[in-house]
């Protein structure tokens, strides 16, 4: 093996990917790309320049190129800048997890975003995170994982995360409705569609601890890479 490994880690909505993709990277001294926060950090740049939404799907692949979205590797992650402008918070916001789903289903928003995700790769030693990593980005990772979870867990984990309380059944109910419904979209869309990557193991963490998920995956990393 040439460069370090490609560790790739897909699944539906709060799965709890990005957390413990930045915890698998922490501990083998990796790098964390949440390739989420691209698809985000452009439904940001749409809204904040007021393109309404029914113009998103015309929009060619060059009509991006003006927000200036790019990968500042920092540390154990990458950085999403719009501009010079880091994005954080404003990445989580109900107003763009309500619409980067549909936005992300567009070809040209796809393609638009593949390259500066395969430069955060390129030299390999990369924990990634999404919907395709496995599939479309890094088909040749040397490590892929499926991170699933049942519904009512994924929904209850989401809304701990964003509350820091627990919710009421109706909130729950709520919470889970909306990660279905973006899981439907992710899944049914035509291009790079939510699917496990062949050869990949797939973690139900419905009744895993953090540590024991963590564990998992770092034990089969060490299984397939001999590391
Ligand atoms: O954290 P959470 O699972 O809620 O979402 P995310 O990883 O931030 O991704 C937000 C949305 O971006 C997803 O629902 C997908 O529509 C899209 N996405 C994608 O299409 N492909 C990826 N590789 C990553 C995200």
């Amino acid at each position: 093996m040439e460069r370090p490994p490609i560790i790739t880690l897909d699944g539906p909505a709060g799965s709890g990917k990005s957390t413990t993709a930045r915890e698998v990277a922490r501990r083998l001294g990796f790098r964390h790309l949440d390739s989420g926060a691209l698809y985000r950090a452009l439904t940001f740049a749409l809204l904040s320049a007021g393109i309404r939404e029914e113009e998103w799907p015309l929009l060619p692949q060059e009509a991006f190129d003006r927000f200036r979205i790019w990968l500042r590797p920092s540390g154990p992650r990458f950085q999403v800048l719009l501009g010079d402008r880091l994005l954080e918070e404003e990445l989580r916001t109900p107003e763009v997890t309500a619409r980067v789903s549909p936005l992300s289903a567009l070809p040209a928003v796809r393609a638009w975003l593949l390259e500066a995700q395969r430069q955060a790769g390129r030299e390999g030693a990369l924990v990634a995170d999404g919907r395709d990593m496995g599939t479309v980005v890094f088909p040749d990772a040397e490590v892929k994982i499926f991170l699933t979870a049942d519904l009512k867990e994924r929904a209850f984990r989401r809304f701990l995360e964003r509350q820091d309380r627990r919710p009421s059944e109706e909130e729950l109910e709520e919470e889970a409705r909306n990660i279905r419904e973006r899981d439907e979209r992710d899944s049914s869309r035509s291009v790079a569609p939510l699917k496990k990557a062949e050869g990949a193991m797939e973690v139900d963490t419905s009744d895993l601890t953090f540590e024991a998920q963590v564990g998992v995956i770092i034990n089969h990393v060490k299984v397939l890479t001999r590391g």
